[in-house]
């Protein structure tokens, strides 16, 4: 392996593979990540019609311990998708040591190991990819953007990347404590500590500072301090680690590479980058001028505004129209990631009959107005996962007793506009085409 990476960061991961993980434990549970789920990719990065069956091969580039390699293996097991592959590398040897036995207890087989720096990936012959997850990783390349080069020279064209990097806003407190970290290992003119004798001093540290300070008032945002020697290190200690605000990332990725970037946090979706639903039950008296500006810079304040994104998580596609359409009659709309029903989300949509109502969702922690149109309710209560939009229209139709004649589907989808739009910036309501559940059953 050519010396293409940082051999600080190199000998970190050797000794302290991240996540820490027990191969044991997947006889047990299997870890979700969020960027993974193949019902959010095909959502995300290929409007709804990738049906997983046609060969489909995913990079997980600096894979690690294996998280997203074992979930995206089991799913792509699960649906039978014969011929895909996922490929898993990373320059740490201990990690992929880890990630290996994990698949090997699972029995999984459509793993490919690769050691090597993905900054080696335009030489390595490893073919294209129509999916990349690169999560936590570039913002620990001495020059990420030659890794993102990297990525996108193994990309197909119209392959998508899942890209997890760190955000500058909810990691404040993290970068001071870096910053005193790095004062209080300083031994000038003697040896340099090791790993250990850092990682002790950041623990005497955490047990012994004041609420005041930074770090401590920001700490329930972080989880990696607590979660053993390889989490303080990781997260305390990393001799290369740089954040980015959203904006950097339309700079860097949009208008320098022309992808188009899809934001979703764990559990919240896009929400944290909206900022009518981050001010939503409070709205501003500029609340509406807000909602107008272009996304970009409603994600720059948003960030700013909610103060807690700790990561970003988004996917960059070749453009918009890799997320699935709201407005096209044969997209088959479907709940997701928690157990909602069509029954209660029109519960939850008709509570204040038809007038805009306050939507305070637990899992998200958003609090927002929303109103239901005058057939929200309705039309969520025909969502079973398997009718198109097209079916469900016909049958809400089909019990019109108005006057008038019964609204067309440009009507309906208005109407139900901005119930899809909060549901989906949640991502709690995804799309899929017929063709690609057609594909996998056939
Ligand atoms: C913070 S861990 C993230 C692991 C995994 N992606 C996850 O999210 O659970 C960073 C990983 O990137 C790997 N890494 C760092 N630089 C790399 C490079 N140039 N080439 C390949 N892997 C690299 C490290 O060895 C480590 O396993």
């Amino acid at each position: 392996m050519p010396d293409n990476y940082l051999p600080q960061v190199r000998s970190q991961y050797e000794a302290l593979p991240y996540p820490a993980r027990d191969p044991e434990e997947d006889r047990k549970r299997l870890v979700l990540t969020w960027l993974e789920d193949l019902p959010m990719i095909n959502h995300y990065c290929f409007a709804g019609k990738q049906s997983f069956q046609k060969g489909f091969r995913a990079l997980m580039a600096g894979g690690g311990t294996g998280d997203a390699t074992i979930f995206l293996a089991e799913q792509l097991r699960a649906v039978n998708a014969a011929n895909a592959q996922v490929v898993h590398l990373d320059m740490s040897e201990a990690s992929i040591a880890l990630a290996k036995r994990r698949a090997e207890i699972r029995g999984l087989n459509n793993i490919t190991w690769v050691h090597d720096s993905l900054l080696n990936l335009p030489s390595l012959d490893v073919g294209k990819f129509d999916y990349i997850n690169c999560s936590g990783v570039l913002h620990h390349l001495a020059d990420p953007d030659l890794g993102f080069k990297a990525l996108r020279s193994v990309l197909k064209d119209d392959g998508a990347i899942g890209l997890m990097v760190y955000a500058t806003t909810g990691r404040t407190g993290v970068y001071q404590m870096q910053a005193l970290m790095r004062l209080v290992n300083d031994n000038p003119g003697g040896e340099p500590l090791n790993e250990q004798r850092k990682i002790a001093n950041a623990r005497d540290l955490l047990a012994s500072l004041p609420a005041s300070n930074w770090f401590m008032r920001s700490e329930d945002l972080h989880h990696d301090h607590k979660a053993g020697d390889a989490g303080i290190y990781d997260l305390l200690l990393h001799s290369q680690d740089r954040s980015y605000t959203a904006g950097e990332l339309f700079d860097w990725l949009e208008d320098g590479y022309g992808m188009h970037l899809a934001f979703t946090d764990v559990q919240r979706g896009r929400s944290p980058y909206l900022p009518h639903m981050v001010l939503g039950s409070k709205p501003p008296n500029m609340a509406a001028a807000l909602r107008k500006l272009p996304r970009r810079r409603q994600h720059e304040m948003a960030e700013l505004m909610i103060g807690n994104i700790i990561t970003h998580s988004l996917y960059a596609t070749r453009d918009a129209s890799c997320t699935a359409p709201y407005g096209d009659a044969q997209y088959i709309p479907f709940f997701f990631h928690e157990p909602l029903t069509g029954e209660i989300a029109a519960q939850v949509f008709g509570r204040n009959r038809g007038q805009p109502f306050l939507l305070q969702h637990q899992h998200s922690g958003v609090s927002v107005m929303v109103n239901p149109g005058k057939y929200g309710p309705k039309i969520l209560a025909l969502i079973d996962g398997r009718r198109s939009f097209g079916e469900i229209f016909d049958l809400f139709r089909a019990s019109w007793q108005g006057k008038a004649a019964a609204p067309d589907n440009a009507a309906l989808f208005a109407d139900f506009a901005e119930s899809f739009e909060t549901l989906n910036a949640l991502d709690r309501l995804l799309l899929k085409h017929p063709d690609a559940d057609a594909a996998a059953a056939g």
